[in-house]
């Protein structure tokens, strides 16, 4: 047989555990992984061919080994203690003043801010180097030996880097499934018809305790070290900033949001910064931890029960809480989709009362196998709208209900439909449901579509129960005596609900389409669709073939849009619209319009009451006029609004005629031009 090849052997091995800090460590990958790929394949090639190669720490071994029976016992020399919450700033300036007062302190502490992981915990024991044990916390003193597992987590060295590595040093940290490995996780669960994980804390836990380290191997854990237990060097950090620096160097994984922190003031700004950027994170944290930064101090104020007195967990509002399902509301949405509501007893959590959970779809009631009165686990994260992430089936009570989903609209009782690829169950009642005109009018007159300003939700409600609103073109006949007659609707917000409602008249060809609510059309496909085809008819005329071609299209819109134009009652809507006087011309294209501001420049400034900045600038625009924003000798004209800036200055000195908001109104109702404009193309 050939002589082993060491040489080459271990400088692969050392080659390939620089690329494992690269990757899993530092999250910064010199090489592709194709090329990782390969160099792993020649060294699990060596370790086959000469068997007595193998080095237990080669990265060919992560992939776990035999399975156990039971894991031992592992007991912890210096016992793995847990951390005191403080859920509020006066329980960290209390803590402030305990540390000061214990060590004499006379300045100010310095502290080391670090966002606190929300995993497990492990310790990891290194000889000479080397791995030698792992341990979970357990019950502080006693933990369980997980080490087969601990070496398939590709962020734990194997073996320590740097040439003084220490003689034994125990090292902490937190094992943790970051969002996206989680996910990923539990759709591979979901496909094989496993059992999916309830968060990402529950998945490295259940991971980290596996008998057969193979599934701990396939598993995306994580490790990030926060602190030594033991140690036996000869450097020894002075403070705990620097041991993170040391164990970093080690070849650990430190969390990069690490701060020093010169007072508890400061600790106080990390928690709120960190707090707003918890959502965007790609873990979950669930506070931060503040740490006296030198060890002498910690040394000399020590532990009290369980917990150090040199460390505090500022802890966030719980994103998960326990609460009761009294009932099931079913809500109907702009398209005709029943939406299934949850209302709960309340409770407080995410920072806020919670009464009301999304349920979204029939599926999502049978996947949590979710029954009224049931005691359910709620989630809030940030501002993501509250769900029922799991029912507590233990706590089922006697009097829980099955849920039966309607066969009716709750609104208009017209037969629910469920369309064979969807999950959604719809309304088939159209604009003959009350709830959908409702919808459908807010959608009508939001900003980004006819921008119909001051008609909000609780108006339109009125409007439509009251009769006066079936249809968009309903707008467009209301009168002064109409909002006059509604609730909490004074006769001047009238009139200028009733400009503004002209105004809308005006529009061009994108906010018209957004406006008519195809499903799946929004702004930006809006947009899309009028610069390409420039008219309503010919997108109208446009066959589904064509259409899915267009990219930002595809078959799913395409059908929308077709289906949306096949329907005759949607093409009375536009008709009515027309013959109402509404001219959508596109503002893409400027042939053929009739512009009676062409070749003018107008400039705004000041608050504008009656009109928005924007819907007035389109106005303009749409009739030709340029609108700048600085006065020159060549503006044709400036709008003052209240409380007006320097540019009425420079337009009284370079006398630019000057209107106020009320007269210009005027000027655009007087010369008709609010609707003035050639038909739309
Ligand atoms: S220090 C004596 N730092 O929180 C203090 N702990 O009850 C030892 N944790 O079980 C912990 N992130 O697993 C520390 N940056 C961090 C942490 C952290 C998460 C966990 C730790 C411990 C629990 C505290």
């Amino acid at each position: 047989m050939a002589t082993p090849p060491v040489q080459v052997y271990k400088a692969l091995v050392k080659e390939l555990q620089f690329h494992d800090h690269r990757y899993h460590v530092l999250d910064d990958p010199l090489i592709p992984d194709v090329e990782y790929d390969r160099k792993l394949m020649q060294l699990r090639l060596l370790e086959d061919t000469f068997p007595d190669l193998m080095d237990d720490n080669s990265p060919s071994q992560r992939v776990g080994g035999k399975s156990l029976l039971e894991f031992s016992q592992i007991s912890h020399s210096l016992p793995m203690l847990s951390l005191e919450n403080a859920f509020d700033s006066q329980a960290l300036l209390n803590f402030d003043r305990r540390v000061a007062e214990r060590t004499d302190e006379k300045e100010n502490v310095n502290y080391v801010c670090e966002p606190k992981l929300d995993g497990v915990a492990l310790s990891l024991l290194y000889r000479n180097g080397v791995l030698e044990s792992a341990g979970t916390r357990g019950d502080g003193t006693t933990g369980e030996d997980v080490t087969a597992n601990a070496r398939t987590i590709r962020s734990v060295p194997l073996r320590l880097q740097g040439d003084s590595p220490p003689n034994l040093i125990e090292v902490r940290g937190e094992v943790y499934i970051p969002h996206k490995g989680f996910d990923l996780l539990n759709a591979r669960n979901q496909k094989d018809g496993e059992k999916t994980f309830v968060n990402p804390r529950n998945a490295a836990a259940g991971s980290l305790r596996q008998l057969d380290s193979k599934i701990t191997a396939s598993r995306p854990l994580v490790m990030c070290v926060y602190g030594v237990g033991i140690i036996e060097s000869v450097v020894k950090p002075k403070t705990h900033f620097e041991t993170l620096a040391y164990l970093k160097g080690l070849g650990f994984l430190v969390n990069n949001h690490v701060t020093v922190a010169a007072d508890i003031f400061q600790c106080e700004n990390f928690y709120e910064e960190l707090a707003k950027q918890r959502e965007s994170l790609p873990y979950d944290i669930d506070g931060i931890v503040i740490k006296v930064n030198s060890l002498q101090m910690q040394q000399r104020l020590g532990t009290v029960l369980r917990s150090p007195r040199w460390a505090i967990a500022r802890k966030f509002p719980a994103q998960e809480e326990m609460t009761r399902l009294l009932a099931v509301e079913y809500q109907v949405g702009r398209t005709g989709v029943i939406t299934p509501v949850g209302k709960l007893e309340p409770v407080f959590v995410g920072g806020v009362t919670v009464r009301n959970a999304t349920l979204h779809n029939l599926d999502e009631i049978t996947r949590l196998n979710l029954y009224e009165n049931d005691t359910v686990i709620v989630r809030r994260a940030g501002d993501v709208i509250p769900k029922i992430v799991r029912v507590v089936r233990e706590y089922r009570r006697l009097n829980a209900k099955v849920i039966k989903f309607p066969e009716h609209c709750p609104v208009c009782d017209s037969a629910l439909e469920q369309l064979p690829d969807e999950a959604a169950v719809r309304c088939g009642g159209g604009m003959n449901c009350p709830a959908q005109v409702k919808q459908a009018i807010n959608h009508f007159v939001s900003r980004k579509a006819m921008n119909i300003e001051g008609l909000g939700v609780k108006l339109v409600e009125q409007l439509v129960d009251l009769g006066h609103v079936r249809s968009f073109s309903d707008l467009y006949l209301l009168d002064l005596d109409i909002f006059c007659s509604l609730e909490r609707v004074a006769e001047k917000s009238s009139r200028n609900l009733l400009q503004s409602i002209h105004a809308s008249k005006q529009t061009n060809l994108t906010k018209f389409i957004y406006a008519l609510g195809i499903r799946e059309v929004g702004e930006g496909c809006a947009q899309m669709l009028a610069s390409r085809f420039q008219s309503l008819d010919a997108l109208i005329a446009e066959p589904i073939e064509k259409l899915i071609e267009i990219e930002g299209v595809g078959p799913v819109v395409a059908r929308h849009i077709v289906d949306f134009f096949a329907e005759p009652k949607n093409m009375i809507i536009i008709d009515e619209l027309r013959s109402i006087g509404l001219k959508f011309h596109d503002l893409t294209n400027e042939r053929n319009l009739d512009r009676p501001l062409e070749g003018q420049t107008w400039v705004l400034t000041g608050s504008l009451g009656l009109m928005s900045r924007e819907r007035l600038k389109v106005t303009l625009q749409t009739l030709g006029a340029r609108v700048s924003s600085t006065v020159s000798a060549k503006t044709t004209q400036l709008i003052v609004g209240s409380k007006p800036g320097s540019k009425l200055d420079k337009a009284e000195l370079l006398q630019v005629p000057i209107m106020t908001e009320k007269e210009l109104a005027d000027f655009l109702i007087s010369h008709d031009l609010h609707s003035q404009g050639t038909a739309e193309r």
